[in-house]
């Protein structure tokens, strides 16, 4: 069995005094690639390095929402010529809208908008991070499309409704859900993780955030990705195995994984 966590943040500092048991942990859970998201283009030694440490993580780049303030008149060409610059970058990311607090919403969204161009321009797919946005990212998203034609990508660590969810799938998107879909609450993250067409799902774990339940509260890390994919397979009615092989090949297919 052959499992994808797609997306991950192991550079941060809460990791780096074990990442090699780490790694032996997700090796035993049979997590055999990850992606790694980023939160600011500075970020991209620290996590070509992992990728020089461990053969199977590739990687993103791009600027989070909630990190837009430090975007400059430069920030479109670092980010594509640092994408351009490694084969193992698989996607422009994570980038998108968090409207949770923001009081820089047209910000958020030119700078949105400029990434998913690059994203375009290079042929990736992008990774987006939406939070109490989906009806202002759904409308951002139609325009760009007729205006200039889709870009594929994927929703991360979705905690979306249903109708939110056929919004993105509408769109083309692939749906990734993290341990939010473990919790006892999380019950429309629930319906919509059933929802979804089997060849546009995929499993992440977001770590070191939001540990999936039996470890919800702990530290997260790429292991557990396998606890979300047991409660996604059981949600849906199938067994780990197929849920495993339905999400591996979805992320090899998003990411050009090999
Ligand atoms: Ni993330």
């Amino acid at each position: 069995m052959q499992l994808v966590d797609t997306h991950v943040h192991i550079n941060f500092d809460v990791f780096q005094k074990d990442l090699e048991a780490l790694q032996a942990r997700w090796k035993e859970a049979g997590v055999t690639r990850l992606v790694h998201s980023c939160v600011e283009p500075t970020e991209f030694d620290s996590i070509r390095a992992l990728a020089d440490k461990f053969p199977e993580l590739s990687f993103a780049v791009g600027l989070h929402p909630l990190d837009v303030e430090k975007w400059t008149s430069e920030s479109a060409q670092q980010i594509l010529d640092l994408a351009r610059s490694d084969q193992r970058v698989v996607a422009i990311g994570e980038i998108g809208l968090d409207f949770f607090k923001a009081e820089n919403q047209e910000k958020q969204k030119t700078v949105f908008e400029a990434q998913l161009a690059i994203a375009q321009q290079l042929n990736k797919p992008v990774i987006i991070h939406c939070r109490d946005a989906a009806a202002p990212m759904t409308e951002l998203l139609q325009k760009f499309w007729q205006e200039r034609g889709a870009v594929q990508g994927v929703m991360h660590c979705w905690g979306g409704t249903p109708e939110e969810t056929q919004w993105f799938l509408d769109l083309g998107f692939y749906i990734s859900f993290s341990g939010i879909v473990t919790f006892k609450n999380a019950l429309t993250t629930q319906e919509s993780a059933q929802m979804v067409p089997s060849d546009r799902l995929l499993v992440e774990t977001d770590c070191p955030f939001l540990a999936p339940v039996p470890k919800r509260g702990k530290r997260n890390e790429p292991a557990y990705v396998r606890y979300v994919a047991e409660y996604v397979a059981q949600l849906r009615g199938v067994s780990l195995e197929t849920l495993a092989a339905q999400t591996t090949q979805n992320a090899c297919q998003l990411f050009g994984l090999v």
